[in-house]
């Protein structure tokens, strides 16, 4: 399973930063990407953890907030090539990049200020095991954000989310339809949720319990 994920990743690196560059969709993620990244409340020194990183869209964001250490992981190679590009580009000194499966955080428990996902939760395997693990790393104090795809609550948005799940699973295998609010509820302390498109995309900022 990892590795189908892997390989698709792989080849959507070719076109994946295009998608950004998209009229409407690509300057409306740039803004949920910052909006999240504010609702991060990052602080000078902290350590802070990117996961299923991508082609590091975020990075340059999250540097400029100043923390210590910026460790981004993906399991797709190619992706990660891109990510590093990018740190270069910018100068981010303090960035780390680990190929890595994100079910299974190769850091230590307790010992992460901040913890983000931004798109990546609809196309991990396991997502919740992915969540446990973003609570398991973080500090008593810390702070996780999930920006991702949700389950709208105004009509018209209900009706283009439901026109969008097969869409997505058939074309990204992404999984549009799963109720990523509804675990971190269960799971842990929830600060505060951002909701754009009707719902349809959500920011969510949680502690652990
Ligand atoms: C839609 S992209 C999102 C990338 C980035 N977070 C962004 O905002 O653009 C999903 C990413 O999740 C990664 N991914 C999926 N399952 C993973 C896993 N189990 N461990 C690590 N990375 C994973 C993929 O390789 C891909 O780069």
């Amino acid at each position: 399973m990892r590795e189908k994920v892997e390989k698709r990743y792989d080849k959507f690196s070719y076109f994946y930063d295009f998608l950004d560059t998209f009229p409407v969709l690509g300057s409306a993620e740039k803004r949920w990407r910052k909006h999240a990244i504010d609702m991060l409340d990052i602080k000078e020194g902290q350590r802070v953890v990117d996961i299923a990183s991508g082609s590091g869209l975020i990075l340059p964001w999250i540097a400029e907030n100043g923390p210590e250490e910026i460790i981004g992981i993906d399991i797709s190679k190619k992706m990660l090539k891109i990510a590093e590009k990018r740190g270069k580009k910018h100068g981010i000194s303090a960035l780390t990049l680990i190929r890595g499966d994100v079910e299974k955080l190769p850091f230590k428990s307790g010992s992460i200020d901040r913890v983000i996902s931004t798109f990546s939760l609809t196309t991990i395997p396991d997502y919740q095991r992915a969540i446990d693990e973003m609570l398991r790393v973080l500090k008593d104090d810390g702070i996780a954000v999930i920006l991702d795809t949700g389950k709208p609550e105004k009509l018209w948005a209900k009706i283009g989310h439901a026109l969008l799940v097969p869409v997505a699973k058939l074309f990204g295998r992404t999984h549009f339809d799963r109720d990523i609010v509804g675990y971190v509820r269960k799971r842990a302390k929830v600060i505060y949720i951002s909701k754009f498109y009707g719902g349809m995309v959500y920011s969510i900022a949680f502690r652990k319990r």
